[in-house]
């Protein structure tokens, strides 16, 4: 390795520096003028029609599955004034959202955790009012299994809301789709668009 080279790099820890954080925030406000934080492409409208479409008030508590840095679950309890817990893997973006709720005085009711979104999940079943995720879905093999277990911590006639990407356009061949990758997780292009689904959990 040379001189100026760096070793392999935490990914996850890079996208919740704060040096990615204000660049994320110039880029973001830019696309999106009601953007408040969020940590994907899914506009401010959108989030909040997904926040509403869970139904749930002050006696409700929402698991936030790939919670990210705490925005979006920050932003729905303050809407739908209900409780919420969020998990995400990585431990920066936990440290990031545990340290936004402290300073929006929302310490006591939202609260998030590290936990991998694949393994089983820290709660019991039918624990959760409601369970969302925006753009975490794409980053979780074996869905199947990833939808159980939302299905299983989430209460009777609970709902279930997330965004996933979805392929719009005919399917890219490898060079195509290299050329029009960035290498960023988060940076696919057209064709791909988030796909937004309510259901209501069985
Ligand atoms: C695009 S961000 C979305 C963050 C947040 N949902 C939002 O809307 O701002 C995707 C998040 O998924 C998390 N993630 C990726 N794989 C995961 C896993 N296996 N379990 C839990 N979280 C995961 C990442 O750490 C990242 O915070």
């Amino acid at each position: 390795m040379g001189k100026n080279e760096t070793g392999p790099k935490d990914f996850y820890k890079l996208r919740y520096s704060a040096e990615a954080a204000a660049l994320q925030d110039r880029i973001f406000a830019e696309v999106d003028p009601d953007y408040f934080g969020q940590g994907s492409w899914t506009s401010t409208a959108d989030y909040d029609r997904l926040f509403d479409g869970l139904d749930v008030g002050p006696k409700h508590v929402v698991l936030d599955i790939a919670s990210g840095g705490g925005a979006p679950a920050l932003r729905l309890a303050e809407r739908r004034r209900c409780r919420v817990v969020g998990i995400d893997r990585s431990a920066d973006a936990v440290a990031t959202a545990t340290r936004r709720a402290g300073e929006r005085g929302l310490s006591e009711r939202v609260t998030f955790k590290a936990a991998d979104a694949t393994a089983r999940l820290p709660f019991d079943d039918g624990h959760f009012d409601a369970v969302i995720s925006v753009d975490g879905l794409i980053h979780l093999p074996n869905r199947p299994a990833v939808l159980a277990e939302w299905a299983r911590v989430v209460k009777r006639g609970g709902r279930l809301a997330f965004t996933d990407q979805i392929v719009t356009a005919p399917i890219m061949n490898q060079r195509k789709f290299r050329r029009n990758m960035v290498p960023s997780y988060s940076s696919l292009r057209a064709p791909w668009i988030a796909l937004r689904a309510v259901l209501t959990a069985m």
